[in-house]
């Protein structure tokens, strides 16, 4: 079983990277920003209470976040390993991460720190805006959302340095220059 955290700032290619790790290990991509986008487009309570807090760069509380993940990880019995993409993003959600995995006789492999500054962040994320639709793609909530990362999610480095399992990745350069050094540490810890 691989389990990789991808971890890194809004727009340091979390979701891009993630959808080639998928495809090249053959794992399962939990994105909790995909998975709550979902239940805003079906419209449930879960949807509702989301859709306000994203669009301001806010997080969703973290007992419900730990809550949803959980019943994702119960979807996929079979599966080969995990992605977790945007979780975690707070070091409750990292413990929780921890004994939810424990729980099924499993544990993060490593952590993926996609390391991009923040100039070239904004600039991907305004650049994304056009198209992308997305509610927390304009420059207000944008710089919202870098410093929430900066004040509550940072520390989660911290947790999975103790645990030898925080490998810093630069995120700048072609997306294929990435996913190669992506692999190159997979594979350091994968053998
Ligand atoms: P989420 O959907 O996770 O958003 P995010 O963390 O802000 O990150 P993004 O999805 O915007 O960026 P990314 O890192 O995936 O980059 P991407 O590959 O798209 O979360 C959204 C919200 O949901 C949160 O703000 C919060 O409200 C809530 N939420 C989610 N999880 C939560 C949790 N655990 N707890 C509480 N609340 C939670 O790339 C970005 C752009 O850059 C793309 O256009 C891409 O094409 C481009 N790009 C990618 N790589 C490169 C490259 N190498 N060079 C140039 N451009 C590139
Ligand atoms: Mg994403």
């Amino acid at each position: 079983m691989l389990n990789v955290v991808i971890f890194g700032a809004p727009g340091s290619g979390k979701g891009t990277q993630s959808e080639l790790i998928e495809k090249k290990y053959g794992l399962v991509h939990l994105s909790t920003g995909d998975i709550l986008r979902a239940e805003i487009a079906k419209g449930s309570e879960i949807g509702k209470l989301a859709d306000g807090l994203i669009s301001k760069g806010h997080f969703i509380p973290d007992d419900l976040m730990i809550r949803i993940l959980n019943a994702h990880l119960d979807m996929y019995p079979t599966a080969n390993g995990f992605i977790f993409d945007g979780f975690p993003r707070t070091l409750t959600q990292a413990e929780a991460l921890d004994t939810m995995l424990k729980n099924r006789n499993l544990k993060v492999s490593l952590m993926l720190n996609i390391d991009v500054d923040t100039n070239e962040l904004v600039k991907r994320l305004l650049n994304r805006g056009k198209t992308s639709g997305r509610s927390d793609d304009n420059l207000q909530t944008i710089h919202e959302r870098i410093q929430v990362y900066e004040t509550k999610t940072l520390p989660v480095i911290q947790f999975y340095d103790r645990q030898k399992k925080h490998h810093r990745i630069k995120g700048t350069g072609t997306m294929e220059e990435v996913f190669e050094r992506i692999c190159n540490e997979i594979d350091s810890v994968n053998r």
